[in-house]
């Protein structure tokens, strides 16, 4: 069976793309390398003994897309191509809904002619956005606060309306927590440009003396501990989701958002105290004001993908803080260097 990654070269994607070809896959990559390095193609191939077929595209364009239909005999699509940073989405919104939902319609479009019927996309928890309960469950109103989650949340609607229309087609929409850690071989990992954005990075960063301190935005949150606090789940068992998700494509109709999460919420300074600790390193930090846009808590419900996709996390938080470490010690530079 063959599966087309978009954006198979990113952090989630490649995770993922192991995760397929260690379950018996065949994997199709289409990246344009914007926010990924060919490096990961290689390090896969060290992972797996397997190289998967690379696709240097644009996926918004439908002309390239087109001829990887044409050649490649695709059984089901999961989608991660895509920009994600929130700040950024803000300052170029434009941008944001232009390249994330046209690469989605392009897909759309070549499935319908070549026939290819199940989609699984890559969503956020970032869809739910103000909500009035700390513990997320799918059912909910979607409602995101900002021009990155609004174009997974539109996304979404568009998946819905595809499937709609065409009863034959199976849609999984997987709404990710906060994915962090990394495959525990320290070869692939999460390689953000410039100065990273999300928690995890950052801290690897200081614990490898790029960055000074962490700042922690915020410790005055309604919390335990006054920071805030998330799902933060391996992105291997994220991986796992992945594929769990596509046997569910193969035997069901229609549209379903499942949940990947652990279901436990840790704060800024649990996340720093247990990555201090699991990998005898010392982070310092000085507390900052809040972030714009930050809410205090959330965390998922994720029974509906125990009692539907029969996954459900396996790490811990000590492996996310180990795997991160390794990776980002084994990697000082990220890809960079090759
Ligand atoms: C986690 C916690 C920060 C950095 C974002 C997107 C979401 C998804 C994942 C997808 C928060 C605190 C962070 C720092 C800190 N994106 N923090 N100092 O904001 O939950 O989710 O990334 O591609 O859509 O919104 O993740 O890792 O940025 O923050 O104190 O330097 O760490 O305030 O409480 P977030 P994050």
């Amino acid at each position: 069976m063959k599966i087309l990654l978009t954006g198979g070269a990113g952090y989630i994607g490649s995770h993922t793309c192991i995760e397929l070809i260690e379950s018996g896959y065949e994997v199709v990559i289409a990246d344009d390398f914007s926010n990924s390095s060919m490096a990961v193609l290689k390090r896969i191939k060290e992972i797996t003994g397997v190289e998967p077929t690379l696709y240097n595209i644009d996926v918004a364009d439908i002309a390239s897309l087109d001829e990887l239909f044409a050649k490649e005999k695709i059984d089901a699509v999961i989608h991660f191509a895509g920009f994600k940073a929130v700040g950024e989405s803000c300052e170029k919104p434009t941008m944001y809904y232009r390249n994330n939902i046209d690469t989605t319609l392009s897909l759309l479009e070549c499935m319908e002619k070549y026939n290819v019927k199940r989609f699984v996309f890559s969503s956020s928890a970032t869809v739910y956005g103000n909500a009035d309960r700390v513990e997320y469950v799918e059912d909910m109103p979607t409602n995101a606060v900002n021009p990155y989650g609004r174009t997974k949340m539109f996304i979404e609607h568009i998946l819905m309306d595809a499937s709609c229309a065409d009863k034959e087609l199976s849609v999984v929409l997987l709404r990710y927590f906060n994915p962090i850690g990394a495959h525990e071989s320290g070869l692939i990992g999460d390689n953000p440009n410039g100065i990273p954005n999300n928690l995890m990075p950052y801290i690897t960063q200081v614990a490898v003396g790029k960055r000074e301190r962490l700042s922690v935005f915020g410790n005055d949150y309604p919390t335990p501990d006054g920071t805030g606090v998330r799902d933060y789940i391996h992105v291997c068992d994220l991986a796992a989701g992945h594929v769990a998700a596509l046997r569910y494509s193969e035997k069901n109709r229609g549209c379903e958002a499942f949940n990947l999460g652990t279901g436990v919420g840790y704060s800024v300074m649990d996340i720093v105290k247990t990555f201090e600790r699991v990998n005898n390193v010392k982070i310092p930090y000085v507390v900052t004001p809040r972030r714009d846009g930050d809410l205090p808590e959330y965390y998922a419900n994720p029974a509906k993908a125990l009692n539907v996709l029969g996954w459900k996390t396996e790490k811990t938080l000590e492996d996310m803080c180990a795997d991160s470490w390794r990776w980002q010690m084994k990697n000082p530079n990220g890809y960079t260097e090759e």
